[in-house]
């Protein structure tokens, strides 16, 4: 990637297509993902409710009417089915393979990125929860091993491996410190992730300052696309993330849907510099705040 090419990732979450799906919403989506013509869509998992055949077929028709672009695709722990146990414990993403992606851990290789995608739905035991084995991290550390020096290394996996920042107390997935060691030593630059039901951009320092307190990775947590679900800062509402990854910067925009705009529209972004680089310093614009703060201050 060189110059001002950009990378454009379109970040959906937690679809969760069944009862607590919105149609409306899902229209929405779809008109704003035409719009924004990205280059990879990435879904963080919970495509279903319960895991049904039904369920999975409209998962399968909502991804198809997406803009026709490679996908990464990950499970969540609703695309396993819970109740059923027999075929929890039998063959519990027969169904998920079938009609979603046969690739549980899929690594996605495009011009100015290698994504890798883990698989964190825990059928047997941690299932709400998740869970990431060290054989995920080896696979991890052998897909990134040819990427090209200046292409972002991204993580994408339906839990989450740090907590929202608010008081509602999710479980962080067992091991995710190990994990988050193993992706620095990896040179990882960004997780995007779902299960939260909320939005949060952050980076892994905030929570697992570790061995290397340089740089950390930057989180990128996204709400429910489509679904009723939402929790804490997003309850009752939907949102997704567009990333856009040039050669020297990460940008994330946080796009959260409106009734009254009867559509998504931006609500924050969050900018990052790359690893070896830094956004320039702009000498007029910090005496400005300076300045203005000195006024607020007298
Ligand atoms: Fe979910
Ligand atoms: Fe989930």
């Amino acid at each position: 990637m060189t110059g001002n090419q950009s990378l454009r990732i379109l970040h959906l979450s937690d679809l969760h297509f069944g009862p607590p799906f919105l149609p409306k919403v899902g229209r929405a989506l779809q008109e704003m993902a035409d719009q924004l013509s990205p280059d990879v869509v990435v879904v963080s998992g919970d495509f279903t409710q319960r895991a049904k055949p039904q369920q999975f077929i409209d998962a399968a028709q909502f991804l198809k009417q997406l803009p026709p672009v490679p996908q990464l695709v990950v499970p969540g722990n609703h695309d396993v089915p819970l109740y059923r146990v027999a075929e929890r414990m039998l063959k519990p993403h027969e169904l998920y393979r079938r009609h979603i992606s046969e690739e549980l851990n899929p690594v996605l290789r495009v011009d100015g990125a290698v994504i890798v995608g883990l698989d964190t739905s825990s059928p047997y035991r941690n299932i709400t929860n998740g869970r990431i084995h060290r054989w995920q991290l080896d696979l991890c550390s052998e897909a990134l091993r040819s990427a090209p020096p200046d292409a972002a290394r991204i993580v994408v996996a339906h839990h989450h491996f740090a907590p929202a920042p608010d008081y509602l107390h999710d479980w962080t997935m067992p091991k995710a410190r190990r994990a988050i060691d193993r992706f620095v030593e990896l040179g990882v630059e960004m997780i995007l992730g779902g299960h939260l039901h909320r939005a949060y951009i952050g980076n892994s320092l905030d929570f697992f300052p570790g061995t290397d307190r340089e740089r950390g990775i930057i989180i990128v947590q996204c709400g429910t696309s489509t679904s009723r679900r939402g929790r804490g800062r997003e309850r009752e509402k939907n949102s997704f993330n567009l990333v856009e990854i040039t050669a020297t910067s990460h940008r994330i925009t946080h796009y959260v849907y409106f009734d009254e705009e009867r559509g998504f529209t931006p609500f924050s972004q969050h900018t990052f510099p790359r690893p070896g680089h830094q956004f320039e310093h702009d000498v007029q614009q910090a005496a400005a705040v300076v300045e203005s703060a000195e006024v607020v201050n007298s």
